[in-house]
């Protein structure tokens, strides 16, 4: 029998969609935890995996998101991990998304034991009046369980949201000055985004103003700097060098796989997206929905993710994938915007610079 050639992707996004308890800013594919629904799940999801470890090289990354992760059993996390030890490179990093309530020794020892080399820890604040606005109300040591993580798993990050209405400049600073007691080396600092899909949009709740939010933006990333961070991202800040590689792997525009319901990859030009109908899914149908990324999209999708990045990109790679000239083919507009100090180029790369990045959604207009 011929032997199958196997696809070489660098990336893998898995979906878990459970959660205990709905966020109300949240717009994420989830469903509220249920015993028999995660059964059901993790079964086919578990075929999912299955084909992917046969039609797949092995994987760079490894991304286990949701919804909420951490809530698996140990037996069903487990099942999971079985293959994604069989899937992974020797190098690969292998990330899990965990709510703070759910992390355990003994969940811990488990993500150790099958190669998890990163958390993802959500804690969005620390302040225990805003965690009660998101219907996050629990009261958690957070020095105490990142030091118990740090035993099992190095490289941690935790999320973090600004803009909450009831929160002053003030408590941002706590929050800043809180995480960076937890002596970990990468963040991910949200503004608040009120979805037309979350709870609070049904609520009206506002977002942040824009000058507010410039200034709280501003002070994020002032302070961090000063204790050490590099903005590597526009809304990710590491320490030496700590940087996620399966989020720049996306921001990098490159090719991913995902799978699980809901959840997005991009594959030789098409992005495509699984349906989140938890039905279908368990029924074994993966309606997916694709997009053709002709040479235009192409081109958006490269700046709406490139120009995250603090580096930017290079401009001979730009060239090469666009058959073009970048800097004649956008003359006008990097010389508009080089005047007023929004846009830079350095070692043949082309980035923004502190101001830019500031207002990326302007500068990104210019370019699409
Ligand atoms: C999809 S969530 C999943 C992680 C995990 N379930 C949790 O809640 O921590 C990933 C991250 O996106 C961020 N996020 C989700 N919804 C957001 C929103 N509406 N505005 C800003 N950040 C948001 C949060 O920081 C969250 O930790
Ligand atoms: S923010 Fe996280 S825990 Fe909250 S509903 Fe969304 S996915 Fe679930």
């Amino acid at each position: 029998m011929k032997k199958r050639i196997k696809k070489k992707i660098s990336s893998l996004y898995i979906h878990i969609p459970f959660c205990s308890k709905i966020c109300p800013y949240c717009d994420f594919v989830k469903l509220i935890k249920n015993d028999n629904f995660i059964e059901q799940y993790i079964k086919e999801l578990t075929k999912d995996l299955l084909s992917v470890e046969n039609k797949f090289k092995k994987f760079k990354s490894i991304y286990i998101g949701g919804g909420t992760p951490s809530i698996l059993s140990c037996d069903h996390l487990k099942t999971i991990l079985r293959i994604i030890k069989r899937i992974r490179r020797k190098n690969a990093e292998i990330t899990i998304e965990c709510n703070p309530e759910d992390i355990t020794i003994e969940k811990l020892k488990l993500l150790k034991k099958y190669g998890i080399n990163r958390i993802s820890i959500g804690i969005q604040s620390f302040d225990q009046n805003i965690l009660k606005e998101i219907n996050r109300d629990y009261k958690i040591d957070y020095f105490s369980l990142i030091k118990l993580v740090k035993q099992y798993i190095k490289n941690i990050n935790v999320d973090l949201i600004y803009g909450f209405k009831n929160q002053s400049f003030n408590d941002l600073k706590n929050d800043l000055n809180n995480f960076i007691r937890l002596d970990i080396s990468h963040l991910s600092i949200y503004s608040l985004i009120v979805d037309k899909n979350s709870i609070f949009y049904n609520q009206g709740y506002k977002e942040q103003n824009e000058d507010d939010s410039r200034i709280f933006y501003d002070y994020i990333v002032s302070f961090l700097r000063k204790n050490g961070f590099e903005r590597y991202e526009i809304s990710n800040f590491a320490k030496n060098k700590k940087y996620s590689k399966h989020n720049l792997n996306y921001w990098k525009n490159s090719n991913y796989l995902a799978i699980g319901i809901g959840a997005s990859g991009y594959i030789d030009d098409t992005r495509y997206r699984i349906s989140p109908s938890f039905n279908l899914y368990i029924n074994g149908k993966r309606e997916i929905e694709k997009e053709n990324i002709n040479s235009s999209l192409k081109k958006e999708y490269f700046f709406i993710t490139n120009l995250r990045l603090e580096k930017g990109f290079k401009i001979k790679e730009y060239n090469k994938i666009f058959k073009s000239n970048f800097l004649n083919e956008f003359k006008n507009i990097i010389d508009d915007l080089s005047k007023e100090g929004l846009v830079k180029i350095k070692k043949g790369y082309f980035s923004c610079t502190d101001e830019g990045l500031a207002i990326l959604d302007r500068i990104l207009l210019k370019f699409i």
